[in-house]
């Protein structure tokens, strides 16, 4: 399988489609979207909003890459240099966000080579750590990143919502060379 990365274009409404359609998956949603309020549980963006969210350039550096198997979209990663939400604020943190959008890719390797992608390119923004929030109720996803070498740095206690509990939001970390 031939993995490749392309730095998404805001205004490529196919692939912003595709992204939308993964962000908005209810098995996915949960996985990788906080929800703050009870009442917002199950509750989606419109497509509209998702794509000003992406046309938006915060005060620092992030960027999103697409990632294809074999020339098919199959999921994204997100960087951000030192975004206000890290645990730990030390100047130099890379913030991941990743996604294999499309499960029939799962334990397939992709995602391990996204990482890959992502730590090079972390470290291109000098970046010499990678914080990373898993929720409690995504063991897959702690699995995943602890065979990788990151380890639980701190909890954002009742963080989001689910199925009408509140779950921890773990913080993990790795150091680079
Ligand atoms: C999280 C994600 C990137 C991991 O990629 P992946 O290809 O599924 O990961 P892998 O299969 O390499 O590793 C997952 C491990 O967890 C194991 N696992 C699967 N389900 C599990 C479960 N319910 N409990 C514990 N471990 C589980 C797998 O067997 C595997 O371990 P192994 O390598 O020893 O077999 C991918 O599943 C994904 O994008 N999920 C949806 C979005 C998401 O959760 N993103 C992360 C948000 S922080």
């Amino acid at each position: 399988m031939n993995i490749t990365t392309e730095l998404l274009d805001p205004h490529n409404e196919a692939l912003l489609k595709k992204l939308f359609s993964w962000e908005t998956d209810p098995k996915i949603h949960p996985l990788i979207t906080p929800v703050f309020k009870e009442e917002d549980q199950g509750k989606v963006v419109s497509f509209e909003k998702f794509k000003a969210r992406h046309l938006e350039s915060g005060n620092y550096t992030s960027e999103i890459f697409v990632l294809f198997a074999d020339n098919i979209p199959v999921g994204n990663f997100s960087l951000m240099m030192d975004p206000g939400h890290l645990f730990l604020k030390e100047k130099g943190t890379a913030w991941l966000g990743l996604t294999i959008g499309e499960s029939d890719y799962w334990g397939t390797g992709v995602a391990a080579r996204a990482m890959e992608f992502f730590e090079k390119r972390a470290l291109h923004h000098k970046a010499h750590r990678i914080e990373l929030g898993v929720f409690e109720f995504n063991p897959r996803a702690q699995k995943f990143y602890k065979k990788l070498g990151f380890v639980e740095i701190g909890r954002l206690e009742k963080f989001t919502w689910k199925d009408g509990q509140r779950f921890d939001d773990i913080r993990m970390e790795k150091r680079l060379n």
